[in-house]
């Protein structure tokens, strides 16, 4: 059961939910971009084994006793998790990409990184891995007998060597970008790619708190950019992004923000309802998200920022004298 590729969808594109006790799992394959609202193992099972997805990209519950989890011992969890990756990778396509997007599991006060895990189930599968990118976040729960956690990973995996990697559309601006070459054959000309550059594998995106635009009820929601810049950089335009986990939709927002088409599972009535909503806003044109390229706010601008007592003085601006003209000329007062 494949799909053509559409290049672009064209509007008024209408996002579909579909629910597990009315529907088949094929009818999310009718549209472009779906919902399914039911247990991820079930749907897959349900599906076609055909290679139909391009990009597989899901933070999977963690297991700490989420209101969406029970929490279960590591090896049922883990056991759990490799009959949906076993489930997944038949149905991702030669040269396809999967990010799989994991915290830590907190046993008794012992941390147990989950890519650490998580890594022998997809080498069992042959994938290969391509990066293990380490999202750095600002905010977060303080803990009194360890360092506070503020960072997660995505394991970017790819089924064979010839994979897509688009770099333009994710560079990022370069630090430096007046350098040029000192010496040698391009001495005088500048050094960096004009359109900035690779944006590494640490990458400072803020976490969805309260005031963040894109907040929703989820506990835990993928910040868009995250995913934004995964479905550039892996996917060209109409690819097929599937997210077994998929919440209140956050990778379908990426996806159909850039032409790409979704499908998601998620087992909570109330956030597939969200995601829905949210899916369609993102084809309209009309979805709020924070760009994966957007700096980040600096915090010192905020009057919380100063310490108690503490009074903001404005910077005080130096009055111009004659010498400061470095050509010795008056000033003419420009600004
Ligand atoms: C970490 S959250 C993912 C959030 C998502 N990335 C977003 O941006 O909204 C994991 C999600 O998996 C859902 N879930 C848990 N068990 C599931 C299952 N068996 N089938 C489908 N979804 C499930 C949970 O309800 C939860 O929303």
């Amino acid at each position: 059961m494949t799909r053509k590729p559409t290049e672009k969808h064209t509007p008024p594109a209408k996002a579909l939910l579909a629910d597990s006790s009315k529907s088949s799992p094929a009818v999310a394959l009718t549209a472009d971009h779906a919902i399914w609202q039911g247990d991820t193992e079930a749907f897959l099972k349900a599906l076609p084994l055909e290679p139909i997805f391009d990009l597989v990209v899901t933070s999977p519950p963690y297991n700490i006793g989420k209101e969406y989890e029970k929490k279960a011992g590591l090896d049922k969890y883990l056991e759990w998790q490799k009959r949906i990756i076993d489930e997944i990778i038949p149905r991702l396509k030669e040269g396809g990409s999967l990010c799989w997007q994991v915290g830590n599991y907190i046993d008794n006060g012992e941390i147990v990184p989950l890519d650490i895990e998580f890594a022998p189930i997809f080498k069992s599968h042959g994938l290969k891995l391509r990066n293990r990118i380490v999202w750095q976040f600002g905010h977060g729960l303080h803990t009194k007998k360890r360092f506070s956690g503020r960072y997660e990973v995505v394991m970017w995996y790819t089924k064979g060597d010839d994979y897509v990697f688009n770099l333009d559309p994710v560079r990022v601006p370069a630090k430096y970008p007046g350098k040029k070459h000192f010496k040698g054959p391009n001495a005088g000309t500048y050094s960096g790619n004009p359109l900035g550059k690779n944006p590494e594998d640490v990458w400072s995106i803020p976490n969805v708190k309260s005031n963040h635009v894109e907040k929703t009820g989820h506990p835990c929601q993928f910040p868009v950019g995250l995913i934004e810049r995964l479905i550039l950089s892996m996917t060209n335009a109409g690819a097929l992004v599937f997210d077994p986990f998929s919440g209140v939709a956050s990778s379908g927002v990426a996806a159909a923000i850039h032409g790409r088409r979704f499908i998601g599972c998620e087992i909570m009535p109330a956030y597939a309802k969200s995601g829905l909503t949210r899916l369609q806003e993102a084809l309209d044109g009309s979805a709020r998200y924070r760009p994966h390229d957007k700096p980040l706010y600096d915090h010192t601008k905020s009057n919380l920022s100063l310490k108690p007592g503490e009074v903001r003085t404005k910077k005080p601006t130096k009055k111009k004298t004659k010498s400061d003209n470095s050509n010795g000329q008056e000033s003419r007062g420009e600004k």
